[in-house]
């Protein structure tokens, strides 16, 4: 079951060629998806070789593949997660029911639009990062950037499948929808705000896939959890391509701190002006970037008290992460303590799950932050140790929205939040400088100065290993 077949137009392990309505319509899909890569993928690089990652099958052995693709020949396709037997919805109403394996009609359009909001994002990341080969500070980083570009386009692919398989004429038609949206478009932006926003250096890149990546692995681990089989089957294949978006973005940060704590012991000072002089991130620098990239991402959990997560949990249609790690699966006696900017509110637990997601991913990006701030920490600059920002501070959707919030979390003046927030997020004196740094460096096994080299090379291959072919 979990073998791809790779002799087909469309790689993929569902058996298309046994549905030929479906193929069909998929194979006219496949040449508008390569007109969108081509016109809206990574500029210029279409035509090199690169050392990419393409999954042949879905088990252990198979999954991760490597060799030089030119990035326009990369094997697309549809791959599921082996089916589970006698899998039973594991949450909300219809809990201990068997999956369905079909849409129920009462959810079809509010699962259409769960796996549109989610398939949104994956071209949009693309769109986001499409210029940023130019900029590279290696060719580790640029193999690394493709490798997380065709993947997102890959999980287009995985939730246009959905769309086609399972909602007809509608699922089609949002299918085509999904590229002829683009991120930061006046007229047809994406849906959500987050990737409408520019992603223009490598310092955002970085923090991009450390806290945008992770929502997206949040919405997987929720999404795989679902009573919809097909969907959870999708979410839990992703779910294993994702895990090195993330991992591209915690090493990215790490680099960038171990760079500037060198550049720090050898000038012997924490001086800002003097680390930007000498070409690295001080460190404050990199916490505005933290406290931007953060706050955006925690506005795609969506409000505080919500009865459209309510409805989607007690249907069986999206669970918490990591649902088996609870005692109550149902919640119809369960409450929650919310804060407001009006106080404490008792709601119920149901109404609060973007919530109780939004805790336990701030959990989950703290540990990254354990680790940066080890190494801070020997280096002998404990004091100048990175912190997530407040969950309430700079928050564009729920209860405190709008609200004059420091980083730390405490309601301020609106004068004063005006005041300070170039001191909070980068200011644009701040982005002209990280852009200064942002100089292409492709010689194989050289590195830009404002970040250190990676430990070790993709695949067990050296660091200075020709990750792209630029001739
Ligand atoms: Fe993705
Ligand atoms: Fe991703």
């Amino acid at each position: 079951m979990s073998g791809i077949n790779y002799s087909e137009k469309i790689p993929n392990n569902v058996d298309l060629v046994n549905d030929r309505t479906l193929q069909r319509a998929l194979e006219h899909w496949q040449p508008k998806f390569l007109d969108w890569w081509r016109g809206m993928g990574p500029t210029d690089f279409q035509n090199l070789d690169v050392y990419l990652r393409t999954a042949v099958s879905v088990d252990s052995e198979g999954w991760a593949q490597y060799g030089a693709v030119k990035m326009p020949d990369y094997r697309w396709g549809i791959f599921l997660g082996d089916p589970v037997a006698d899998r039973k919805i594991g949450f909300g109403d219809a809990m201990g029911q068997p999956v369905w394996q079909q849409v129920p009609g009462e959810y079809r359009s509010i699962l259409r639009r769960l796996i549109v909001t989610q398939g949104d994002t994956e071209p949009a990341s693309v769109e986001q990062q499409r210029l940023l080969g130019h900029t590279c500070p290696s060719l580790y980083d640029l193999r690394n950037l493709f490798q997380i570009n065709v993947e997102e386009g890959r999980h287009l692919w995985a939730m246009v499948y959905l769309l086609h398989a399972y909602f007809g004429r509608d699922g089609r038609e949002e299918a085509e929808e999904l590229l002829a949206r683009h991120s930061g478009d006046a007229d047809k932006p994406r849906i959500l705000t987050t990737f409408n926003e520019p992603i223009s250096d490598w310092l955002s890149l970085f923090c991009f896939t450390y806290f945008t990546d992770r929502d997206g692995k949040y919405q997987l681990k929720s999404l795989a959890e679902s009573g919809f089989d097909p969907l959870s089957r999708t979410c839990r294949f992703m779910l294993t391509e994702e895990a090195h978006h993330m991992f591209v973005g915690e090493t990215g940060i790490g680099r960038v701190v171990k760079r500037t704590l060198e550049v720090m012991k050898e000038l012997g000072t924490d001086d800002p002006a003097r680390i930007r002089a000498h070409g690295a991130v001080d460190l404050g620098l990199l916490q505005k970037y933290l406290n931007f990239w953060c706050s955006s991402s925690l506005d795609l959990f969506g409000s505080e008290v919500s009865s459209n997560s309510a409805a989607n949990f007690a249907n069986g249609l999206k669970g918490r992460p990591d649902e088996t790690t609870y005692d109550d699966h149902v919640l119809r006696e369960k409450s929650f303590e919310l804060g407001t900017p009006q106080g404490t509110e008792n709601v119920p637990m149901l109404n609060a799950l973007n919530e109780v997601m939004r805790e336990s991913y701030l959990k989950d990006c703290e540990i990254g932050l354990r680790r940066w701030n080890r190494a801070i920490e020997r280096a002998g600059f404990g004091a100048l140790a990175l912190k997530l920002p407040s969950m309430r501070f700079r928050r564009s959707i729920g209860a405190w929205a709008g609200q004059s919030v420091d980083p730390q979390g405490n309601l301020i003046s609106n004068d004063v939040y005006s005041r300070e927030l170039n001191s909070w997020i980068p200011s644009d004196q701040d982005r002209t400088f990280v852009k200064s740094l942002m100089q292409r460096v492709v010689e194989p096994g050289k590195i830009a100065g404002w970040v250190a080299p990676p430990e070790r090379g993709i695949n067990n291959l050296p660091v200075d290993y020709e990750y792209v072919k630029l001739h």
